[in-house]
């Protein structure tokens, strides 16, 4: 029986184990999938057993995609441009290490907003953590010709912006009506709008029409941001098929069978928000 699980701190309000539980019992794969809470002082040693333990791979999260990536070899290229892996698995007893969040957002959009990305020319990031950091690569790398990155604190934006060179854009919270004018794209990467947090009190007059929006928050499922510019007539997709796309490749690799991200799959986590 192959076992994999998703390591973080905390982690008990992962939703990974339903996901890949999902995909195990609809293919009779006889396989599991846990949660691992582990510490961050903890951490190289719990990566260091993870084959005694009887893993066959997982997933890393908050806080420990930074330390996953200096622990795995990599030959992942996005893995090596956020310099963070989620997905651990085994290769001929070497554990390595790949990043899914880029993939998985770009994935989301494509099956959710089919031709989203045609004349992709300027798009507009909300935010500067480690979820902008995938979010502007995968940008990047579909083609958009600028990627405006709008946060709180400036500098890191500006930080976030340098990593990624002439194409990448750093503005101030203030400025963000004008980083919204002329963008084909606007995504929310900042947990605000998240339940128990303050909504995202943002003005989309600028954003032109027909731009799509896009958040990574999920809890809500409708969040005020989309709301709003559902309201106002913009197509827009939710985060939460961003979280199950990215788990396809690590199901893949530790029970070798690729799965789909279907509407049961959605119904059944969306349950659970
Ligand atoms: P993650 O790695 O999940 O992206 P993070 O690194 O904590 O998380 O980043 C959270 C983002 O939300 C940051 O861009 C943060 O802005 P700051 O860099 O200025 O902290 C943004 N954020 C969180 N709360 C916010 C608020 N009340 N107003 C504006 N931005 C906020």
């Amino acid at each position: 029986m192959r076992r994999a699980c998703v390591i973080g701190y905390p982690v008990k309000h992962s939703r990974s184990p339903m996901i890949h539980g999902f995909w195990l019992a609809e293919r009779g794969i006889a396989g599991s999938y846990g949660r691992e809470e582990v510490a961050p002082e903890d951490f190289d040693r719990f990566v260091a057993g993870l084959a005694d333990a009887g893993y066959a791979g997982g997933n890393v999260t908050v806080p420990h995609k930074a330390a996953a990536f200096r622990l795995a070899a990599v030959d992942d290229p996005v893995a090596m441009a956020l310099e963070a892996v989620n997905t651990l698995w085994f290769e001929d007893g070497v554990l390595r290490g790949m990043n899914t969040d880029a993939a998985g957002f770009l994935a989301n959009l494509d099956q959710e907003a089919p031709g989203w990305d045609g004349g992709l020319g300027k798009a507009a990031v909300l935010g500067a953590g480690g979820a902008a950091r995938a979010i502007v690569h995968a940008l990047l790398a579909r083609g958009a010709e600028r990627v405006v990155i709008v946060n709180r604190t400036l500098a890191r934006a500006e930080e976030l912006a340098a990593r990624f060179g002439p194409r990448a854009v750093a503005a101030g919270w203030d400025e963000a009506a004008s980083a919204l004018d002329g963008a084909a794209c606007l995504v929310n990467t900042t947990s605000l709008g998240m339940a128990g947090q303050p909504a995202l009190d943002l003005d989309l007059a600028a954003l032109p029409a027909g731009a799509l929006v896009t958040d990574i928050v999920y809890v809500p499922i409708e969040t005020p941001l989309l709301a709003l510019a559902r309201r106002r007539g913009h197509p827009v997709v939710d985060g939460l098929g961003m979280l199950l796309h990215q788990a396809v490749p690590g199901f893949e690799r530790w029970f070798g069978e690729r799965p789909a991200v279907t509407p049961a799959l959605r119904a059944l986590v969306l349950g659970d928000i």
